[in-house]
């Protein structure tokens, strides 16, 4: 707007001052170059301000008509190109106002008639807030809806299931993955909350106090799309709760897909050897010829730190601040942005590896084999015959220290071997530990049998189109 090196004669205040700022203190001061993405928030507030002092009154309607007018242009001016911020606006409010004002003139001077930026930032900023977890919730939608395809289309696939990172007992593949689409439902939850939490409109509360106009809210409001208004004019223009949920929720989605990546980075490795990631989603080395990379996984496990670093950024932020507005708000743009710019990437780039990778399902079936995961069916088995379950325990390590020193797995033994180490056992230990069987006999609600997973693949989709739903009910303003 105004040529870089050029330090405006007047500020909004300059009736107060003797003196203009310089250029560090306006560097300083500056929110500009952080809030300039909230424009678009910037200008519907601001027109639905207009429209309601018009409304009531208070501005006539040719100045009504002309501001609406001379904003939309800005707006369209801003998203052709043709507008350049300068950061001696400080920022994105008084720069689309100074904007108007060498615009439309008088007109222009009369939209802050009954407002103040400590509710217009507020407002722009739930705006905002609003926009992006609801575009955050159609991301998480289209990477549950890819879990569950692969989880559907896979369903026969075992795998070893761990704890502590060992091979524990053997899963269906689809259980594992279904395990992610469940964390993601919850993440939907938290971003709708977070969309609740920002559905409030603060404008109108003015400064801090109200103001004497007589202003209709609710009209305003209903205007921008919002559910209700803030009722109490000091925690309107002082609230940044909603900022605060919004970023919660991506931190702890971010925690989320960075547990996905990890094991993602693990399953691509030789040895595991569970998946192969797509050349487009891996990177090679500059000095080893034969290396390809999870790169993007590793990414989405790094900036998960962002993310969390973002919520105690401003968690600390807000932590000592009085009421009302105090400038140190300001610095809530930064975090927002930064954990809702993440996590909207890192939705796309989970997505990209899950919908192109190759899942090995043998490697998988082969390493199910291994580790003895069939232990504790044994043990279940004798216990069903009567033996003390802590016998029965002791009596199957036996078996596994003994198959480990020869080299043999359970699935090896013969019915003769299992009655030599106990008479308890017999034909059916070759039962007990044959792993398709262990996986299907997990028949308890939530259990890794087959129909029990097909019945929470059911359950997934409704889950999914619920949500689905809940997009087509808060369309995007
Ligand atoms: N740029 C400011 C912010 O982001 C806008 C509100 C400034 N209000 C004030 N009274 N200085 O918080």
């Amino acid at each position: 707007m105004a040529d870089a090196g050029d330090t405006r004669e007047r500020t909004p205040w300059s009736g107060r001052f003797e003196r203009t700022p310089e250029r560090f203190q306006q560097r300083f001061g500056a929110s500009l170059p952080m809030d300039k993405r909230l424009y678009a928030e910037d200008v519907a507030g601001s027109i639905a301000h207009a429209r309601m002092l018009g409304a009531q009154g208070v501005l006539s309607s040719e100045d009504v008509e002309a501001i609406v007018g001379g904003l939309e242009a800005i707006r369209d001016d801003i998203e052709a190109g043709r507008l350049e911020f300068d950061v001696a606006d400080e920022d994105v409010h008084m720069a689309i106002e100074g904007e108007l004002v060498r615009r439309i003139g008088d007109a222009g001077k009369r939209l802050h008639t009954a407002r103040s930026r400590n509710d217009q930032v507020a407002t722009d900023t739930r705006l905002y807030a609003k926009r992006r977890t609801r575009e955050l919730v159609t991301l998480a939608n289209r990477l549950r809806a890819t879990i569950l395809e692969l989880a559907e289309s896979h369903l026969g696939v075992v795998m070893p299931g761990y704890t502590h990172l060992q091979k524990a007992q053997p899963v269906l593949f689809s259980h594992h993955l279904l395990a992610y689409f469940w964390m993601l439902t919850r993440d939907v939850r938290r971003l709708q909350a977070a969309h609740a939490a920002a559905d409030a409109c603060p404008l109108g509360s003015a400064a801090l106090a109200g103001t004497t106009f007589p202003i209709d809210r609710r009209a305003a409001a209903a205007e921008l799309g919002f559910a209700s208004v803030v009722p109490n004019s000091m925690d309107a223009v002082s609230d940044r709760d909603f900022a605060l949920d919004a970023i919660y929720a991506c931190a702890v989605g971010m925690v989320h897909l960075s547990r996905l990546c990890e094991e993602l980075v693990l399953w691509s490795t030789e040895e595991f050897g569970f998946v192969t990631l797509d050349d487009a989603w891996s990177t090679g080395s500059s000095i080893m010829p034969q290396k390809k990379n999870p790169d993007f996984a590793e990414l989405v496990r790094g900036k998960a730190g962002r993310a969390i670093g973002d919520l105690v950024s401003l968690l600390v932020t807000l932590k000592g601040l009085p009421l009302a507005y105090n400038k140190d708000m300001q610095e809530d743009k930064e975090p927002l942005f930064d954990a809702l710019d993440t996590y909207a990437d890192s939705l796309v780039a989970v997505h990209g590896m899950l919908s192109t990778m190759r899942v090995n399902e043998e490697r998988m079936a082969a390493a199910a084999q291994g580790g003895f995961m069939a232990a504790t069916d044994l043990a279940d088995l004798l216990a069903s015959k009567g033996v003390p379950f802590r016998e029965a325990h002791e009596i199957v390590g036996r078996l596994v220290l003994e198959c480990e020193r020869s080299g043999r797995r359970l699935q090896d033994l013969g019915p003769e071997d299992f009655a030599a180490v106990s008479p308890h056992l017999g034909p059916e230990a070759v039962d007990a530990v044959d792993i398709a069987l262990v996986v299907a006999r997990r028949r308890s609600e939530g259990g890794t049998a087959p129909e029990r997973v097909r019945e929470q693949i059911a359950e997934a989709g409704a889950a999914l189109a619920a949500d689905e739903r809940w997009l087509a009910e808060h369309p995007a303003a």
